[in-house]
């Protein structure tokens, strides 16, 4: 067989493996799939949610100025109205007149229909809301939206979180949850689908104090993804140029990762101003004022966002953490996931399936597990299961053999290095949380013994 040659991450390749590995499906597979709709699977719904867990613990559980929120997907139709998503939320739509595809307008180079070279229409505003109907009468007054960013929730809360949480400005509001846009275009896998999960912050600040803090953010965001091991040179900052910007911002920068298909958004910070509190204060009749105690007047805070999306997330840290190394004539392809964000942390993998041996395995199992996600695999030999946990980007792999029944100890294997340490198993637990929160491996416990792994073919 010829040597295979390691290559770099391609949407084909990262697609074709997270299907074969259970980390993302299309949506209703069975049925053909729905188009730019996806599927979490055993795998993936555990890296999504560490991405989650990562982002909540960093930006609530560890600041003294921010609290949470979830609010409902379907909220009162003047909330569009005051955010001007009704009037503004929408794209330039073009139809070819000869295959009948739909493109937006703004993205397309040239004035003819790329897939057929056919005649376009005239362009005309298409709203990206999804629409449905509250109620069993479908008419105009039951009308509901999905909503298109989780972002309105917390503004219309403004004053029920101020008047019980007593957080006083500077401070945040943070929510994680579902957003619906009706997309003309989708497409690159998770990148843009039209049913998505955001991770947003309003950042409530006294004007004046806005610039400050816009920098601030855009600085603390930036890094957020560098110490969860994105590549820095696959990071950028872009400034939104004046006609780029939403109805709503003063001043937006984008954090861009540099996915397959080049430099595209994965966060979005914007400057809102008081847009937004102005806008439900004028369309509700209720104040959204804020009291300063200071100066003893009446302020309307401004809003500082930082917007990021889950799902952009998870695909920026799955092309981050893919590699193909080269494995004798074969490639070894793996994850190299931080450690928080792993889906699974540990496999324990008995190397054999012989009664005695699976026990002791079982034994090491059930105690692993009250901690972390951890793996049981006996099934193939112990190189394609070291294969398949790299390909699921687990940290370590815990190897009982038949020594281990002589002398209770075990191996741990590494991901990243595939070295082995071989230790007791009663060090074994708190060894492997060691090394989790990002211990050299060579920190050997008493009795532990070094050595490196073999190449499988
Ligand atoms: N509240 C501000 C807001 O929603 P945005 O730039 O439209 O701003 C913020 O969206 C983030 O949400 C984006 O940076 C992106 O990560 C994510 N996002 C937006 N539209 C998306 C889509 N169709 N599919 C997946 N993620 C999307």
């Amino acid at each position: 067989m010829a040597k295979q040659v390691p290559g770099r991450v391609t949407m084909e390749k990262l697609t074709s493996l997270c299907q074969r590995r259970g980390f993302i499906f299309p949506s209703s597979d069975i049925y053909g799939g729905l188009s730019s709709c996806w599927d979490y699977g055993p795998v993936g719904v555990e890296l999504k949610r560490n991405i989650k867990e990562v982002w909540w613990r960093n930006n609530v559980q560890e600041r003294d100025d921010m609290v949470g929120l979830d609010t409902s997907i379907l909220m009162h139709p003047r909330v569009w109205e005051a955010s001007e998503h009704l009037a503004q939320f929408s794209d330039p739509l073009v139809e070819c007149k000869n295959c009948h595809l739909r493109w937006r307008a703004d993205e397309l180079k040239g004035d003819r229909c790329p897939s057929c070279n056919g005649e376009l229409t005239e362009p005309h505003q298409f709203n990206l809301m999804f629409k449905t109907f509250m109620g069993p009468m479908e008419e105009a007054a039951n009308v509901v939206y999905l909503r298109p960013e989780t972002a309105q929730g917390i503004f219309v809360n403004f004053e029920n979180v101020v008047n019980t949480s007593r957080k006083r400005l500077p401070f945040g509001i943070a929510q994680i949850g579902k957003s619906f846009r009706n997309e003309i275009t989708t497409g690159n896998f998770v990148f843009r689908s039209r049913e998505f999960e955001q991770m947003e912050i309003e950042f409530f600040v006294k004007p004046g104090t806005d610039d400050k803090w816009f920098d601030y953010w855009l600085e603390e965001r930036f890094n957020w993804y560098v110490k969860l091991s994105i590549k820095k040179e696959n990071l950028r900052l872009r400034e939104h140029a004046e006609e780029e910007l939403a109805h709503y911002a003063h001043k937006c920068y984008d954090i861009d990762y540099n996915f397959p298909m080049g430099w595209s958004e994965l966060e979005g910070i914007a400057n809102r101003g008081d847009f937004d509190l102005k806008q439900h204060m004028t369309y509700s009749g209720k104040s959204l004022t804020y009291l300063d105690e200071e100066s003893k007047e009446h302020i309307i805070p401004y809003i500082i966002e930082p917007s990021a999306g889950v799902d952009r997330s998870v695909l920026a840290v799955l092309c981050d953490a893919y590699e193909e190394e080269p494995d004798k004539d074969e490639i070894r392809v793996l994850f190299h996931f931080h450690p928080d964000l792993a889906p699974i942390k540990v496999a324990v993998l008995p190397l054999s399936r012989k009664e005695n041996l699976a026990a002791l395995a079982k034994d090491v199992y059930a105690d692993l597990r009250p901690c972390w996600m951890v793996q049981y695999d006996d099934t193939q030999s112990i190189g394609r299961r070291y294969r398949r946990q790299d390909e699921l980007g687990t940290p370590f792999c815990v190897t009982i053999d038949f020594q281990s029944l002589e002398d209770n100890m075990v191996t741990i294997r590494e991901r990243d290095t595939m070295n082995q340490i071989r230790l007791p198993i009663a060090a074994l637990r708190d060894t492997l949380q060691a090394k989790l929160a990002g211990e050299d491996l060579f920190v050997l416990p008493e009795g532990g013994q070094i050595w490196k792994e073999e190449k499988h073919a």
